[in-house]
């Protein structure tokens, strides 16, 4: 069942509910998969990625590295999950100075937007919109390749 690319939007109550679907969807993971998040300084990419790494079992603290652009975590099926914040980078170039696998790994940017496009056949896209009068997030996501629909790897969302 296709459903035409639309984009799958959740509304997201609290920081725990935005881990809790990182979770969700770090489980689900396998190497190849790479994941583009967006959304303004304080909208839950850092948050989400912890949960994404928790899922697909990545070993270490998942925090908002100040003067790394990426960390590298192992994790307990052996293919390592790369988690870079592109904010700094100033052209997709640099980025191939990191040599990564994108083929043999789990790879997530933060800040993905214009760098991650291209990188590896199955990408999902999450962008995260922070309402600041009520602090609710939205996240939309739209995937290709395997995450086509992206509804296969979140499920139904209470
Ligand atoms: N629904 C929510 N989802 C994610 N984070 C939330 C939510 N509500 C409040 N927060 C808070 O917002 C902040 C998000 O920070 P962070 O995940 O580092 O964002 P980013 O990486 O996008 O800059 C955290 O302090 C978190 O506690
Ligand atoms: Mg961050």
């Amino acid at each position: 069942m296709s459903s035409d690319n639309a984009a799958l939007v959740i509304e997201i109550a609290t920081e725990h509910q935005m881990h809790e679907i990182g979770v969700r969807l770090g489980s689900a993971l396998i190497a190849g998969d790479l994941l583009s998040l967006n959304g303004p300084l304080g909208a839950g990419k850092t948050t989400l990625t912890r949960g994404i790494g928790e899922g697909a079992g990545a070993q270490g603290n998942i925090s908002s590295p100040t003067f790394l652009i990426a960390r590298t975590h192992a994790t307990e099926s052996g293919t390592p999950f790369h988690h870079i914040d592109a904010y700094r980078l100033s052209s997709p170039a640099e980025l191939d100075d990191l040599d990564i696998d994108y083929a043999g790994s789990i790879c997530v940017i933060e800040w993905g937007s214009g760098y991650a496009e291209g990188l590896a056949e199955s990408m999902l896209e999450i962008n995260i919109e922070r309402d600041l009068q009520t602090d609710l997030r939205t996240i939309s996501i739209l995937g290709t390749g395997r995450f086509t629909d992206p509804r296969d790897f979140l499920g139904e969302t209470k």
